[in-house]
């Protein structure tokens, strides 16, 4: 292990609380007020188990411009008392679906993991009939499965677990025996799972010493040490610079070249090694390696699984496979992701009409874009619209967790919803 335990004592709270993870083992949670330490019950894999927020924390939280949900966290819900984990935003999650005026008769969840979303889903409501399940992992689908066994043996529901890439969505729709003329409800809860970060093996976490490999799918071909090893120099300051926005990349790309001439980086604790050699001569000071190394973990990570390009893509073809009045959410985790996720929805709403005659394209813009403010009485999640002609998203701003789950689970801070709803 190439990381000293007292390092990892500090870093650990950054660490942790910039991982986009989206279900968490369950916190016991001491103190009380505003100051709240948050013991987690589960062998989380950090030496240091203590997350605080303080104060200065919530003071900052709440002069961001976001809309946070101000829904009150529900401790059954998410399954506070058993040992399963917790799923993010989950009680927002649920009022999407659950507050559309259609009944959601057949559900897609793309990113399964531990199916802590998809078992809420499934168990309010009743009148589902065909509910799909989607996840590169087959680590994910053993434990999802075992969850959702008892839930899914209603006689009229008809269930399929699938490992598959959720980019494949239409091709997977499209192989099921039941005619199917959309779906009513996709969930994308984006980022990895805490089985995968806190597997070693997976290569996934700064803290852990393991190989470098960080794939979703196991069965792919490509790894991070093929990137570190094998690809051109200015790619690999491509994917540091664009996928993790590290201002160092220039030095870091440098260091991963001079590398290779020594044998190359082949476990993640060299890797973090090389980073923390360059970053403290630099201006990231003592701890600011922990920072730069969450930053190159990302960069790799979105490139070994291609996430940014497969998100688009699928966000396309999620949006084709909606039923009318059908409702796609999407669960982000970085800036890099949500940017995507709001650039296409807005595409994808304004698009046909854009593709026509021509004409007074600005214009017609301004018109797809009318913003009106939500009206509904039961969708009070709804704050701003923005509607287009092939559909509306429901969230101007995405929304953030309230102020009691990232008081209970500092991991969710970065997490953005966001919804759209084909016309
Ligand atoms: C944050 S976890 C989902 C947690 C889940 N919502 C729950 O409640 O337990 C994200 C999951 O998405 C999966 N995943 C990531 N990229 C994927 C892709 N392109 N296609 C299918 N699954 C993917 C990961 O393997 C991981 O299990």
């Amino acid at each position: 292990m190439a990381i000293s335990n007292s390092i990892m004592r500090g870093a650990d709270k950054m660490v942790l609380a910039s991982l986009s993870m989206s279900w968490l083992p369950i916190p016991l949670v001491r103190g009380r007020g505003r100051s709240v330490s948050i013991i987690y019950s589960q062998n989380y894999t950090s030496n240091s188990n203590s997350i605080t927020a303080t104060d200065a924390d919530y003071k900052k939280a709440k002069t961001k411009t976001r809309t946070r949900s101000n829904k009150e966290y529900d401790y059954e819900q998410v399954g506070v008392g058993d040992d399963s984990h917790v799923p993010v935003m989950l009680g927002e999650v649920l009022d999407v679906f659950s507050s559309s005026q259609r009944s959601i008769c057949s559900f897609v969840d793309c990113t399964l993991g531990a199916a802590g979303h998809s078992a809420a889903i499934i168990r309010a409501h009743p009148e589902l009939q065909l509910y799909i399940g989607m996840d590169v992992d087959p680590v994910a689908h053993d434990k999802a499965r075992s969850r959702l066994h008892s839930l899914l043996q209603q006689p009229h529901l008809h269930s399929h677990l699938i490992l598959s890439n959720y980019r494949h969505i239409k091709s997977v729709l499209g192989d099921l025996r039941h005619p199917l003329s959309g779906v009513d409800g996709i969930l994308m809860d984006l980022g990895m799972s805490s089985m995968q970060v806190n597997n070693p093996e997976r290569g996934f976490s700064v803290l852990c010493n393991g190989p470098l490999d960080m794939r979703m799918d196991p069965q792919a071909t490509l790894k991070a040490e093929d990137i570190l090893n094998l690809w051109p120099d200015a790619e690999v300051g491509r994917i540091l610079r664009e996928y993790g926005e590290e201002s160092n990349w220039y030095l870091l790309q440098n260091k991963i070249i001079q590398a290779r001439l020594c044998g190359g980086l082949h476990s993640t604790g060299e890797l973090v090694d090389l980073i923390r050699n360059t970053t403290s001569r630099s201006k990231g000071g003592r701890q600011g390696w922990i920072k730069t190394a969450t930053r190159v973990f990302q960069a790799l990570r979105i490139a070994v699984n291609d996430e940014l390009k497969t998100l688009e893509d699928s966000l396309y073809a999620c949006f084709d496979c909606l039923a009318p009045g059908g409702r796609l959410a999407v669960i982000s985790f970085h800036s890099l992701e949500d940017r995507i996720v709001k650039r296409t929805f807005l595409n994808i709403i304004e698009s046909h009409s854009l593709d026509g005659d021509g004409g007074d394209k600005e214009g017609r813009r301004m018109e797809m874009r009318n913003i009106r403010n939500g009206s509904d009485a039961e969708e009070t999640w709804i704050r701003q619209m923005i509607q287009g002609c092939n559909g509306t998203i429901l969230t101007k701003r995405p929304m953030t967790p309230s102020l009691e789950e990232e008081r209970l689970n500092c991991r969710c801070r970065s997490a953005k919803l966001r919804v759209i709803q084909k016309v």
